[in-house]
Order: C-alpha cells, then sequence, then structure tokens
C-alpha cells in the first residue's frame, strides 16, 4: 500500500487540475452510514421519502423521515481527519476542486473553499411556492411539515431528490472540472447514481485524467476506470496521502 500511496501523492504533486469527487462513504467515520451496503441508509428507511412525486404527495410522512435522517443526527456530525486531509492539499494548492454528492457541509466546515454540492445540502430549506431560501437552523421543524414564513407554501429540503433534475449550475462546473481534471481521486461512493456517477467517466474520456479511489471494497469504477485503487478508510488513507504529498514548506506555486 505504502507504495501506492507515493504512486498517488507524486501524480498530485505533478497535476495541474486535481479534482476530488466524494460519496457517503467520506463521512462514515464522522458517524453518518452510508447509503449502500451493510447497514446503509436505504436498509432502514425506504428510499421513496426522497423521491420527489411522493414527497409533494405525502409531505407529512416524507418530511418525519426526511428529518429524522437528516436534521436529527446528521445536523450534529462534525469532520473527520478526511475532510481536513482534503481542505489541506486544496489549501496548499494540490487540489482545486471537490466535487460532492453529499449533503453534510462537512467539507465546508473541515476548511474546504471550493465545494460543488451535486445533491445539494442540508443547510437551506426552499419553499415550493415561492422559492425563497431559509437557513434549515432558523426554521421550525415542528409542527411538520414546515410552512413557508413568506408565503405559508409547502418547505422542502434544498437537496436534489430522486427524479427531480441536478440545479444547472453545479452540474455544469462539476462537468467542466472533470473535463479539466489531470487527476481525479474518488472517495467513498459505488458509483450507483446517475448523472453524478458520469463525473469520473468524464474525466477520463475527455482528458484521461488518472483516477485514484479510496474505498474498503471496490466499487463500479474499481475495474472500468481505477488507475490506483487505495483500498481502505477514507479517515486512515487520506491523511496518509496528504502527508506524503505535502512535504515541508512545500506548496504549489
Ligand atoms: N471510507 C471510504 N469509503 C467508505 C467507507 C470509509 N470509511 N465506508 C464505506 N465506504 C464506501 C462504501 O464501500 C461504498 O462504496 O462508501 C460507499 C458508499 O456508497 P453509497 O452509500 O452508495 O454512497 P454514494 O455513492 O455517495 O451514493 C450516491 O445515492 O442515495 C443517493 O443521493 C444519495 O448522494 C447519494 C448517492
Amino acid at each position: 500500500m505504502k507504495d501506492k500511496i507515493r504512486k498517488a501523492a507524486t501524480a498530485l504533486r505533478e497535476s495541474k487540475n486535481a479534482v476530488i469527487f466524494t460519496g457517503a462513504g467520506i463521512s462514515v467515520e464522522s458517524g453518518i452510514p452510508s447509503f449502500r451496503g451493510t447497514g446503509g441508509l436505504w436498509s432502514k428507511y425506504d428510499p421513496r421519502y426522497l423521491e420527489l412525486h411522493y414527497f409533494y404527495q405525502h409531505p407529512e410522512e416524507s418530511w418525519k423521515v426526511l428529518k429524522e435522517i437528516f436534521y436529527d443526527f446528521m445536523a450534529g456530525a462534525e469532520p473527520n481527519p478526511a475532510h481536513y486531509a482534503i481542505a489541506l492539499l486544496e489549501k496548499k494548492g494540490f487540489v482545486k476542486f471537490v466535487i460532492t454528492q453529499n449533503i453534510d457541509n462537512l467539507h465546508q466546515l473541515a476548511g474546504s473553499k471550493t465545494v460543488y454540492e451535486f445533491h445539494g445540502s442540508i443547510r437551506n430549506l426552499i419553499c415550493t411556492n415561492c422559492w425563497q431560501r431559509f437557513e434549515s437552523q432558523s426554521v421550525k421543524l415542528d409542527p411538520l411539515p414546515p410552512r413557508c414564513p413568506q408565503c405559508g407554501g409547502l418547505l422542502k429540503p434544498d437537496l436534489v431528490f430522486f427524479s427531480e433534475m441536478i440545479p444547472e449550475t453545479v452540474s455544469r462546473r462539476s462537468f467542466e472540472a472533470a473535463e479539466k481534471a489531470d487527476v481525479m481521486v474518488l472517495v467513498g461512493t459505488t458509483g450507483e447514481v446517475m448523472p453524478a456517477s458520469l463525473i469520473p467517466h468524464t474525466a477520463k474520456d475527455r482528458n484521461n485524467a488518472l483516477i485514484i479511489e479510496i474505498n474498503p471494497e471496490e466499487s463500479l469504477y474499481t475495474t472500468p476506470l481505477t488507475d490506483i485503487f487505495l483500498q481502505g478508510r477514507a479517515g486512515e488513507i487520506l491523511p496518509e496521502l496528504a502527508g506524503e504529498t505535502i512535504s515541508d514548506n512545500s506548496e504549489k506555486e
């Protein structure tokens, strides 16, 4: 593994446009279960509660589950060493962007500056009538469903629900970053959900990016796409990779 970490670190040091692409696995060591795999959220909760049409037809029932999954325990989660390692690599100039499928805001809390949240974030709620956004903390989630303080409309978490379009700006910026990437580090994602899962393929197809993957298990990327597979937990591997990449006093010019 040491050799592979060294090879990955060399690639990051020599890169001009390194991008990090993260999924739920990077937040597992912050206490947030992933969606799939043993103990995953979709084995406990029916994914229909994150389906847009079901939400509109059953707002109260959906909100009860969404509050439990995304607000009751996710809101208290803290970044783990993997998030901090990525923020340090960005600060030292070795990483340009983070594209995350996660909605937990942990990259920003760890200090990452340029984070494209492909599936939105739990930070805000949005009114489905007047489209006004509100900080989640400023809205009482009791009684449910929460109503818009401006117009009384139904409030919805500002996340991308299943069968909902990805916001145009974040989609364009993410794919543009992928097209230009010369190195892409995939952290903690099965690669099962479109269109997010196309991002690493875009990096490889458009720019023949070197793909480094960090995951305890193989994913849909490992065989067809991954060049360097660092098998293990993000909280262990990323700090080691960052340490190897950043020697003392070295910053990208
Ligand atoms: N470190 C790194 N990876 C880990 C760790 C860990 N400590 N623990 C688990 N993993 C890996 C799992 O092996 C799995 O490959 O994280 C991945 C989690 O996969 P998913 O739960 O499918 O998460 P993700 O790929 O982000 O899902 C994509 O699906 O439900 C939607 O919108 C949701 O953004 C999510 C999307």
